[in-house]
């Protein structure tokens, strides 16, 4: 079969990664992919955006499945579109990626159906805003309801700041995104990420990770699409997947049923974990960027089959095997990430760093220029590793971080930090 990828991060790299290692894929395309994906999968010039061109291209080509990663595409209704064409396509239509699209309609949902996260209210206008304000404890967690790349979501100290960020999303900081703002009770634990597969009631469970999404060491700085990630992480425990699944993941599965918008595709909860109780923070419609590149190299599993099986609802009729190996991943960014940063910085030693044993290295943001790889964009590499526990990955992992020679580029050195704590 001939499989097209849509996206060009170091998520797709994974994805094409896991899918030229199939039996089943015959010719593999990225669109628009990267230089790195270029390895593993024939990168063509069509934009994530770019529906007719990506519907032709599918037609010349006789693609049989479509993966398509980023949120944004998935938000806007390419799955449908494609869908609509006759493509047989995986990921979830736009009705359903309002789990993530829209951060109110994912709180109103647990609401109704009992499923456990933070209190909150939901208001269109500053006087409103300052109302709950009033009456709320701080930490006030204050959120964007629209997709706002990372940047929707700010815990506040104080009342005043709360109100602050309010005014600033009222104000058309976050452009569309901040037109209704979702006001949070703080929640205190553990962050994870967990995984599964979905077609309606439908669960597949995949896998947890924990990512760092703050840009410096020991967790501070500003937030960033995340500079690290490890699968699987000791926090998570059989009892803790058992929770997860029961008093969330298949809730929503068949909340969004019952609601007429049955979900299929990668459903990615980020969840906080107190005294072994999870609670919903957010939702994603999609694989999480870099934690995709720490479940994909763990997956002994044909992920073809994974994928077609989500989309044709025979989640059933399949399972998923995985190593028992961590994989830990450090992402290399650009200086300047996650703020104003120069592309066209030149990387050395790559090929060098990915011979080391049990190294993977994913293209997040790379090109070529006269023979040499060149950095184009903030999140530029992820370095993966396997390992017997987190303490081996990381060290592997930054073994070959260290013979990447790129003076422009910068990476955190803890990554895994409290995976190795808990030992
Ligand atoms: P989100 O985009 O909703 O995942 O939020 C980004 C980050 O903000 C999360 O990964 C958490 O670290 C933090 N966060 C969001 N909501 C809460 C909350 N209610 N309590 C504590 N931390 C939160
Ligand atoms: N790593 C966070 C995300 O993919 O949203």
């Amino acid at each position: 079969m001939n499989v097209l990828v849509v996206g060009g991060g170091g998520r797709e790299h994974a994805l094409c990664w896991g899918l030229a290692a199939s039996p089943l894929v015959d010719a593999l395309y990225c669109a628009p992919g990267n230089a790195g994906i270029a390895a593993d999968a024939t990168c063509v010039p069509i934009a994530v955006d770019d529906t007719p061109g990506l519907i032709a291209f599918c037609k010349e080509k006789k693609i049989g499945f479509v993966v398509v990663g980023p949120d944004g595409p998935i938000v806007d209704g390419l799955v449908d579109r494609l869908e609509a064409a006759g493509i047989p396509t995986f990921g979830p239509s736009s009705k359903a990626a309002a789990l993530e699209g829209s951060k109110a309609f994912t709180k109103e949902l647990c609401a109704r159906h009992g499923i456990p996260t933070a209190a909150f209210a939901r208001v269109t206008d500053l006087a409103a805003a300052k109302r709950h304000i009033a009456s709320a404890t701080p930490p006030i967690v204050v959120k964007a309801d629209g997709l706002a790349l990372g940047k929707g979501v700010r815990i506040c100290a104080t009342r005043a700041e709360a109100e602050q960020a309010c005014a600033e999303m009222f104000g058309g900081a976050l452009g569309a995104a901040g037109k209704e703002v979702v006001i949070e009770e703080f929640l205190a634990g553990e962050e994870l990420s967990f995984f599964a597969l979905v077609h309606g009631e439908q669960v597949l469970p995949l896998a947890a990770a924990q990512d760092h999404k703050r840009v410096g060491d020991g967790d501070t700085g500003p937030n960033t699409g995340g500079m690290g990630a490890y699968s699987q992480p000791p926090l998570h425990t059989p009892a803790l997947e058992r929770r997860i699944l029961d008093e969330i993941i298949r809730p929503t599965a068949k909340a969004m049923v019952a609601e007429g918008r049955p979900y299929v595709g990668a459903l990615y909860a980020g969840l906080m974990v107190h005294n072994g109780a999870p609670k919903l923070i957010e939702y994603n419609a999609r694989f999480g960027d870099p934690e995709c590149q720490v479940l994909i190299p763990r997956l002994k599993s044909d992920l073809l089959t994974l994928l077609m099986a989500t989309r044709d609802g025979t989640l059933n009729k399949v399972n998923a095997r995985w190593r028992e190996q961590t994989a830990l991943c450090v992402v290399m960014a650009t200086r300047g990430y996650p703020g104003a940063y120069d592309k066209g910085s030149v990387i050395e030693g790559l090929e060098e760093a990915a011979t080391l044993p049990d190294v993977t290295i994913f293209h997040a943001g790379t090109a070529r220029k006269d023979g040499a790889w060149i950095a184009n964009g903030g999140r530029v590499l992820g370095v993966t590793a396997l390992g017997k526990d987190a303490a081996e990955a990381q060290a592997r992992a930054y073994a070959a971080v260290q013979r990447v020679r790129w003076p422009d580029g910068f990476y955190r050195r803890d990554i895994g930090f409290r995976a190795i704590a808990r030992g």
